[in-house]
């Protein structure tokens, strides 16, 4: 048998030069059989003319076709899309009688100069055999795979012919049934190539005790001569003899390979006898789990990622070197970084642009069997074993030496079974330097990872709360881009950030797959039902970020501000930068920033970024702000390389932010200080003293000219004093335990200038008993205007699913004297009790602020406050400004109305729970409820003697 066992794909070249190019295209040892080919379209492989297979192809009435291209592209047979359903009846067992068939044809001149010659057909859909001179070759089925055959002995110097048949329908269509059009023919190149003594070449990088090598594994004909040299950007680094079998070469100051540093070295292997070499490239990564987290070279990924199918509007799966080269490109401009080869192995130029370009890929089996559920799925039968076995190993084989490759997928939506562990097995006995993931395997069987699809965001939370060891989650589709939208997509990358088990997912999909037709007013693009198809999924084919002509959706815009490399914090006329990658530094990123108020520029200026390591704060910047503005003054902010960085021009746009300003507070400068000891963070600025305990993340104190403000926490709460009307939530509330809450530091980071600090605080709130929680990001900051706070926070878990108020508890170490404010008053507001309240300036003394309910319960909050002095007896009166308008109440040390305690506590809420009647009648509106929804708000708050 002439066929190829899978290996990987390679070319010999007859210079270096040429070699290190990679270009298939500079080797003199290549003939691509890409071009005009003739051709004869029939309904059935029984009207194939006896011609053919005799090899008398002068007797047969040619038409001519292109390769690589579909046969119903261009004018034989009609495209057909459907995403689940077969348009032919489930049975591979029989074809349908009408079976379009293609027959092609070709003559080529050939001179052999290597030792042998090698017939590569990259794609052909869906099965085919080949004649090379009259000699039937072999056959060849696997459409996105590749199939090789020696024919040394069949080859002439001099005029050869070679004549394919190639099959539309087949047994295996039923293990290809991707959600796409059904399209087929020779879709990908063909090639003779011409080969020395090397077989196979295998490349893994190994990082053992602290050394970066190459393991080169080599498989050649008996008596290799071999030698090789690696290339690191044009110089050879290291060399050594080769030899059949297994090589490892160290490599000196090494420089890994990541999607943000792709750094590829070459290793030539020279083939003495031949006098010819094969380049191959490697990088230097390893991929593994490390504390149940996927990492790439140590550091656990984030996968911002798309689905990509192969796809172009007029020439569908057959697409050129430009076409993917520009549109790799286009992916990795917005910032994405990582590819789902949804869902099969590509073309293979396309592992070589993620190489250069830096996208990490999940490589997908060419293996789905969807539609099959109306019958029998075939991943438990017997019968389907090796075919399961060989896609995957023929998978393996080809992309084996491609750092972008970081896991491999089993297929899609094939149900899950024991061909799925054969498979898996076999590809780890192939490579065991990579990940298994497979959407199908929910109980992680054989995947190394969790994967779902469309999974809620409640759902995702659910379980990455669970407190369990277990496999990471990833989302190998979500945001389904389909027409307008993907809407929350903000929301999803909040919780892969918040959770470690959770590292990303891959939007479905990158592209609209609509076919390009000319109509008399212009160019359109058509979806299933267009063709007359009776079976088909007419729109579900438009679901991707870009249009069919890669114009960028509203939706990409949306994804790729969500992924951006950067976070902004800002207050006042401070902001501080997070660098979110997971590799490479700063140093060549400036950041930008513009004032505006009601839309007119009023000031804008540019400042370098320092080197910052991944994941960390920027020092705070002063930016240099008028100090009176009027209302609707906004801050805008970027972050743009300054020169040109991979695939980014000089100049631009990484990360982008606009937040709302709060205006320059008249106050002095002073130093800021930072001390710190293993259980506290305190920071000074003149007179005011702020305390962050390390282990709750909360503010434990707030003194002005050492006069300390509180008795306990400044923490974040839940709760309050029931109304008659909450008589029948307080039993839910009780179960839920949201008044006992356990607050922890899960994170701190701290940034600073010389007057104005920024500490950064992750911290989850969790009752006990009971599985929900809330995660927050809290920034504090310490500056001129005083201390001003900023907490998001998300709810997870088994969450209530209405609270009484969301906001913080300053228990003070007194009593309240007088309030002065501006907001809802004079009496109290609650979101469905406020029209007796107008805003206004108002001025109270204690006893003046709740109302004396007969039955001591909830009063006194004002809604929209802007502003408010409060007025203690002894200690510092409190000043608090809310960007946006916060809920300001007072209440005793005790929780309890105010009376005769002897400490009284005030609350700043984001938001307050409303009244209702329910204690007869109904609960309130909902839309006045307080939902534990996702919640955002910042208070600044300045102390006086
Ligand atoms: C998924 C499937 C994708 C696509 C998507 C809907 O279930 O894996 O191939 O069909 O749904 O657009
Ligand atoms: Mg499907």
């Amino acid at each position: 048998m002439s066929k190829l066992a899978p290996r990987t794909r390679f070319f010999y070249y007859d210079d270096l030069a040429a070699a290190l190019s990679y270009k298939e295209a500079a080797s003199p040892y290549t003939h691509s059989l890409n071009g005009t080919w003739q051709f004869c379209y029939l309904q059935s492989p029984r009207e194939i003319p006896e011609a053919f297979t005799t090899g008398d192809y002068g007797a047969i009435d040619w038409a001519t076709i292109k390769v690589p291209g579909h046969m119903e592209l261009q004018g034989y047979g009609k495209p057909n899309y459907t995403n689940v359903d077969f348009p032919i009846p489930v049975d591979p067992t029989a074809m349908p009688a009408e079976n379009p068939t293609g027959l092609y044809f070709r003559r080529f001149t050939f001179k052999p100069q290597l030792t042998r010659q090698i017939l590569r057909f990259d794609g052909v859909d869906s099965t085919f055999k080949v004649w090379l001179n009259g000699q039937l070759v072999g056959d060849g089925h696997g459409s996105r795979l590749m199939t090789e055959f020696d024919v040394t002995d069949l080859l002439v110097a001099g005029e050869n012919t070679i004549a394919v048949q190639v099959g539309k329908w087949s047994k295996y269509s039923f293990l290809e049934d991707q959600d796409q059009w059904w399209l087929s023919g020779i879709f990908r190149d063909v090639t003779i190539v011409d080969e020395g003594r090397l077989d196979d070449l295998q490349l893994t990088p190994q990082f053992k005790d602290g050394q970066w090598q190459v393991q080169v594994a080599i498989e050649a004909a008996a008596d290799p001569k071999l030698s090789g040299k690696v290339y690191f950007a044009g110089e050879t680094i290291a060399e050594a003899d080769l030899a059949n079998g297994k090589t490892t070469i160290d490599i000196p100051d090494p420089h890994e390979w990541t999607d943000e540093t792709p750094n590829l070295y070459t290793l030539v292997v020279q083939d003495e006898t031949a006098g010819a070499m094969v380049p191959m490239r490697f990088g230097l990564r390893r991929v593994e789990m490390i504390d149940d987290q996927i990492c790439l070279n140590g550091v656990p990924v984030l996968f911002n990622g798309v689905n990509r199918h192969e796809f172009n509007p007029e020439t569908g799966r057959a697409l050129t070197q430009d076409y993917i080269l520009s549109e790799v490109t286009q992916i990795k401009r917005a910032g994405i970084n990582a590819i789902r080869t949804s869902h099969y192995p590509n073309t293979p130029y396309f592992y070589d642009v993620c190489d250069e370009l830096g996208l990490l890929v999940i490589d997908e089996c060419d293996l789905e069997t969807h539609g099959m559920y109306v019958t029998e799925m075939p991943t438990n039968d017997p019968y389907w074993r090796g075919e399961f076995v060989s896609r995957a190993q023929r998978m393996v084989h080809r992309d084996f030496n491609h750092p972008c490759v970081v896991i491999w997928s089993l297929g899609n939506e094939s149900d899950f079974g024991e061909n799925h562990v054969a498979e898996a097995a076999a590809i780890r006995e192939l490579d065991a330097s990579r990940l298994i993931h497979y959407e199908g395997d929910r109980d992680t069987v054989v995947a190394d990872m969790y994967s779902t699809m469309y999974t809620s965001v409640e759902d995702i939370e659910k379980r990455a709360v669970k407190l369990t060891h277990q496999k990471p989650h990833i989302l190998c589709e979500y945001g389904h881009a389909m027409g307008n939208g993907a809407g929350s997509l903000q929301d999803y990358q909040d919780l892969f950030h918040l959770y470690k088990s959770v590292q990303g997912g891959f939007i479905w999909e990158w592209k609209d797959h609509g076919l390009k037709q000319d109509t008399p007013d212009g160019p359109k693009y058509v979806w299933g039902g267009a063709f007359g198809e009776p079976v088909n999924d007419a729109t579900f084919c438009i679901d991707g970020l870009v249009r069919p002509d890669r114009v960028p959706s509203p939706g990409l815009l949306e994804y790729e501000h969500v992924i951006q490399p950067f976070q902004f914090f800002a207050a006042q006329n401070h902001v501080v930068v997070k660098s979110l990658y997971h590799y490479r530094t700063t140093h060549d990123l400036v950041l930008r920033w513009q004032l505006t108020v009601a839309g007119d520029n009023v000031a804008s200026g540019k400042l370098a970024l320092p080197p910052l390591a991944p994941g960390a704060l920027s020092p705070v910047f002063a930016l240099d702000l008028p100090e009176i503005i009027g209302a609707d003054a906004l801050l805008n902010f970027a972050i743009e390389t300054t020169t040109k960085l991979g695939v980014f021009e000089a100049g631009a746009k990484l990360a982008y932010e606009q937040v709302a300003y709060q205006g320059l507070p008249n106050l002095a400068d002073a130093p800021a200080e930072v001390s710190q000891t293993p259980a506290t963070v305190t920071i000074t600025r003149g007179a005011l003293t702020v305390t962050v305990d390390r282990g709750t993340g909360n503010v434990t104190q707030l003194s002005q000219g050492g006069q300390p403000l509180l008795a306990g926490d400044m923490a974040l709460t839940l709760d309050r004093l029931p109304i008659s009307n909450d008589m029948n939530v307080v039993a839910e509330r009780q179960k839920k335990r949201i008044t006992t809450l356990f607050a922890r530091c899960e994170g701190l980071q701290i940034t600073q200038n010389d007057d104005t600090v920024m500490v950064a605080i992750r911290q989850r709130i969790a009752p006990p008993a009971i599985n929900w929680g809330i995660e927050l990001a809290v920034t504090v900051w310490v500056s001129a205007a005083g201390v001003t706070i900023r907490t998001k926070g998300w709810f997870d878990g088994e969450k209530p699913t209405e609270v009484p108020r969301i906001g913080y508890q300053l228990p003070l170490k007194t009593t309240v004297k007088t309030v002065d404010w501006f907001g809802r008053g004079t009496g109290e507001s609650y979101p469905d009790s406020l029209d007796a309240a107008p805003l206004g300036r108002y001025h109270l003394s204690r006893d003046q602020w709740g109302f004396p309910y007969v039955v001591p319960q909830e009063s006194g909050n004002r809604m929209g406050v802007r502003w408010a002095t409060i007025a203690t007896t002894a200690g510092p009166a409190v000043h608090v400004a809310g960007l946006a308008p916060v809920n300001l109440n007072v209440v005793g040390g005790d929780g309890l109305p105010l009376g005769d305690q002897t400490t009284d506590q005030v609350r700043l809420d984001a938001r307050v729970q409303a009244l209702g009647s329910n204690s007869c009648g109904p609960r309130p509106l909902k839309r006045y409820r307080l939902y534990t929804d996702s919640f955002d708000f910042t208070v600044t708050m300045s102390l006086k003697d």
